[in-house]
């Protein structure tokens, strides 16, 4: 899969720069055109002689050449790339990317970086457990950036911990996938219909009931699943976030029952449906026409009505082939809840998020999710951002129909 493909790969000044030697030898093997941009530490270990004869290309280090004033565009470069690798990825240049210290040449690459990322952290097992690594880790991560986890083993500094950088072969094999999943077109030829965001339900003119749903989940899935080739239909309600590009024709809704008539509306013809939307269960029974005024009333009763429950309805009216995913967010006894909306609301699937879970659910970048089938399989996954959680639910779906 890496042939022709164009790869940064990034080396900062830690020990483990003497592997990178073997990622480049084995990168290039592969058949992929690979420009190495160096840390001014990076050199300390490892020369950039030898890494521009086994690239074939001038390693870049500095924003210019002294000699010949040549400027190194870090944009072009971060245009240029399929993907980038940033292997080892030390403490120091971890933070740097964090919080966007653009003081060296590979900072730059990586701020201006419009492809995926890839980091392989390398460091000592205390200065990898220290509270600050791990913010900056999980904030590479919220940024959409691929963690390739560093292994427990014998370490350079002769203490035995978590902080070696992965094995080369290892690097490679997640880059395969990587680009096997990107030109995979799985959903080709399919239809799958999407809901995401809150639904809000008016009180009166300038009020509602509404819910912290920001659709960035719902959007992510619109996203994976356009990207392996799907048609997708993304009912979504109000939210602030651009639609993603690719084939996604968007309809902007904002009660549950505005949903549920867009959603009827495209059903019949979906292959796939994933109910992601936090829709309001109850919604007030009278909308008052004109702004409710605070007056001399020392309270107010509201009175709610039920709402229509969309995955239900759709689920009560499915045909064969089609599959029908639904999320359950829950505070407490989620796998027990998850299970019982699977059954009630006649679904494939059930995705389980809890607010238990640090980084799950509503609004962030992240969230960690049980996967529980009709078949009664359950899959847990690790916190990871929600584009990487909307590849893992679509393998998941892709799975049900093996
Ligand atoms: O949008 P984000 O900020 O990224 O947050 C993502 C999320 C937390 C909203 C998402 O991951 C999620 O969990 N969505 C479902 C939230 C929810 O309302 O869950 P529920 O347990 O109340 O509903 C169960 C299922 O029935 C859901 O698939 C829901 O879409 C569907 N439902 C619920 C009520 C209703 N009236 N109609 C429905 O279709």
């Amino acid at each position: 899969m890496l042939k022709g493909k164009h790869i940064i790969l990034g080396i900062t000044g830690g020990i483990a720069a003497y592997k990178s030697v073997s990622l480049l030898r084995l990168l290039v093997k592969g058949g992929a055109e690979v420009q190495v941009v160096i840390t001014p530490a990076g050199k300390e270990f490892i020369t950039p002689v030898t890494l521009s004869a086994l690239s074939g290309k001038p390693v870049v280090s500095e924003f210019f050449t002294a000699n010949t004033g040549e400027w190194h565009s870090h944009v072009d470069l971060g245009l240029w790339a399929d993907c980038m690798v940033i292997a080892p990825a030390t403490a120091s240049s971890i933070a740097k990317m964090a919080n966007g210290v653009a003081d060296n040449m590979l900072i730059t690459t990586y701020l201006s970086a419009k492809s995926p990322v890839f980091i392989a952290p390398a460091m000592d097992l205390d200065m990898m457990a220290h509270p600050s690594t791990h913010r900056n880790i999980e904030l590479l991560r919220s940024y959409g950036n691929n963690i390739i986890e560093p292994e427990t083993g014998f370490l350079a500094s002769g203490l035995t911990g978590k902080g070696r950088m992965e094995e080369p072969e290892k690097i490679v094999e997640v880059l395969d996938r990587f680009f096997e999943k990107n030109e995979n077109q799985s959903l080709a030829g399919k239809k799958v219909l999407i809901t995401a965001g809150p639904t809000y339900e008016a009180i009166d003119p300038v009020r509602f009931i509404g819910n912290y749903s920001s659709g960035k989940m719902g959007f992510a899935l619109a996203a994976e699943a356009s990207r392996r080739g799907a048609e997708v239909v993304l009912v979504s309600g109000p939210v602030s976030l651009d639609t993603p590009s690719g084939n996604i024709r968007r309809v902007d809704v904002r009660s549950a029952r505005e949903m549920l008539a867009a959603c009827e509306s495209e059903f019949d013809t979906a292959d796939i449906a994933i109910f992601c939307a936090a829709v309001a269960d109850y919604a007030p029974e009278q909308v008052a026409d004109r702004k409710i005024k605070r007056g001399d009333m020392p309270e107010m009763t509201l009175r709610l009505v039920r709402n229509p429950d969309i995955a239900a309805t759709l689920g009560s009216r499915r045909r064969d082939g089609q599959t029908l995913v639904g999320f359950a967010l829950e505070t407490d006894n989620e796998m027990e809840n998850g299970r019982s909306k699977l059954r009630r609301k006649n679904l494939d699937m059930v995705v389980v998020n809890s607010m238990r879970d640090a980084g799950a659910g509503f609004s962030g970048d992240t969230n960690k999710i049980t996967v529980v089938t009709a078949e009664g399989d359950e899959k847990s996954f690790p916190l990871k951002s929600k584009s990487e959680v909307a590849a893992d639910i679509i393998d998941c779906i892709e799975d049900l129909s093996v």
